[in-house]
C-alpha cells in the first residue's frame, strides 16, 4: 500500500490489516501518555481546500500520537484555478519532503492527481462526491467494535447519497468485508450509477429499518445543491428522517451512525442522536486510531 485514495482499493486484508493496527493503536490512546515514537522524524501535510473539523482534527491528533512533524496547510479561499493551484502546491509539498500528504478537495480525482506529483503517500481525506475512505474504515472499526463482526452484517445507508462521498466508500469497504449494504434515499438523491455499485436500493425507510443491524444516516448536503431536490426540510424528514417513532422499529441490539456534521432535526432527531445506542461519538474518536493506523503502515515502514 502506497497511497489511500479509494475504498474500492482495499483488498480484504488489508482493510482487516488496517482495522487490527488501529485496534491494536487504540490501546495507546488509553494511556495517560499518548505518544509513540513510531513516526519521528517524518513529516505529514494536511492540505485541506473544503471545511472540515473532525477529519482535520483527527488527521492532525493521529500524525502528532505518533510523533510526526505536522504541516497544516489550509488552502481555502485560494482564487487560483484549481488544477494549477493544486499542482503548485504539490511541489511545494515536494520540496519540503513531506511523507505523507493528506488531502481533502472539492474536485472529485484530486488525491488521485496529486499522487502524480509528489514522492510521498497521499491520502484521501474527502475529494468531492467521490470518496472518503478513512471515514469508512472508522465506520466499519466503530460497527466492528459494537456488534463483534462485519460479515454478514445488515446496513442501511440512508439519505444523501447523491453528494455523498462517505457513503460511496461505505458501500465499497462494506461489501469488501462481506456485509449487505441497503441504501435508502428518495430517487433524487440517488446517482444514476448507483446500479452498479455493490449493494440494494430501497425507496422505503419504514420497510428497511425491521431488517437493520446498523443504521447510518447521512446529512443532507444543502451546500452542494443547486436545485431542489426535495419539496421541503420537513417532507425530506418526514419521508427519511430517523425520529423516536421510527428508531422503535429497530431491532434492539441495532446501532445508529451518522458521520457528522449533523442536521439536528433533519435526517436524525436529538433523541436519536444522543441515546446510547448512537455511535455518533465513538466514530470520532475511532477515527484517530483509524488515521493513526493508516499513517502508520503507509508511511513507518524502514525504508522510507
Ligand atoms: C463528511 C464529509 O465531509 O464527507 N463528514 C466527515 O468527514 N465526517 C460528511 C458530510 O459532510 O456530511
Amino acid at each position: 500500500m502506497k497511497h489511500l485514495i479509494s475504498a474500492g482499493d482495499l483488498s480484504r486484508d488489508e482493510a482487516l490489516l488496517i482495522l487490527d493496527t488501529a485496534e491494536e493503536l487504540a490501546r495507546v490512546s488509553e494511556r495517560s501518555i499518548k505518544k509513540l515514537p513510531t513516526l519521528r522524524g517524518r513529516t505529514v501535510v494536511n492540505l485541506f481546500f473544503e471545511d472540515s473539523t473532525r477529519t482535520r482534527i483527527s488527521f492532525e491528533a493521529a500524525a502528532k500520537r505518533l510523533s510526526a512533524d505536522v504541516i497544516n496547510f489550509s488552502a481555502k479561499g485560494s482564487s487560483v484555478s484549481k488544477g494549477e493551484s493544486l499542482k503548485d502546491t504539490a511541489l511545494t509539498l515536494q520540496a519540503m519532503g513531506a511523507d505523507a500528504v493528506v488531502i481533502r478537495h472539492p474536485a472529485s480525482g484530486a488525491p488521485h492527481r496529486l499522487a502524480n506529483w509528489v514522492r510521498g503517500s497521499v491520502l484521501n481525506a474527502g475529494d468531492g462526491t467521490h470518496e472518503h475512505p478513512t471515514q469508512a474504515l472508522l465506520d466499519a472499526f466503530s460497527m466492528r467494535q459494537r456488534l463483534g463482526r462485519l460479515e454478514g452484517l445488515k446496513v442501511a445507508i440512508v439519505g444523501d447519497i447523491l453528494h455523498s462521498r462517505v457513503a460511496r466508500s461505505n458501500v465499497l469497504l462494506l461489501a469488501t468485508l462481506g456485509a449487505e449494504v441497503t441504501l435508502v434515499a428518495p430517487p433524487t438523491l440517488l446517482p444514476v450509477s448507483v446500479e452498479r455499485w455493490p449493494c440494494q436500493v430501497s425507496y422505503d425507510l419504514d420497510a428497511v429499518l425491521p431488517k437493520a443491524d446498523v443504521v447510518m444516516m447521512l446529512r443532507v448536503q444543502l451546500e452542494r445543491m443547486n436545485a431542489a431536490y426535495f419539496p421541503s426540510a420537513r417532507e425530506y424528514s418526514r419521508r427519511y428522517g430517523l425520529d423516536r417513532d421510527r428508531f422503535a422499529k429497530l431491532h434492539d441490539d441495532a446501532i445508529v451512525m451518522h458521520p457528522g456534521p449533523m442536521n439536528r432535526g433533519m435526517e436524525i432527531s436529538a433523541e436519536v442522536a444522543d441515546s446510547p445506542r448512537s455511535t455518533i461519538v465513538e466514530q470520532v474518536g475511532n477515527g484517530v486510531t483509524v488515521r493513526m493506523a493508516a499513517l502508520y503502515l503507509l508511511i513507518g515502514g524502514e525504508n522510507q
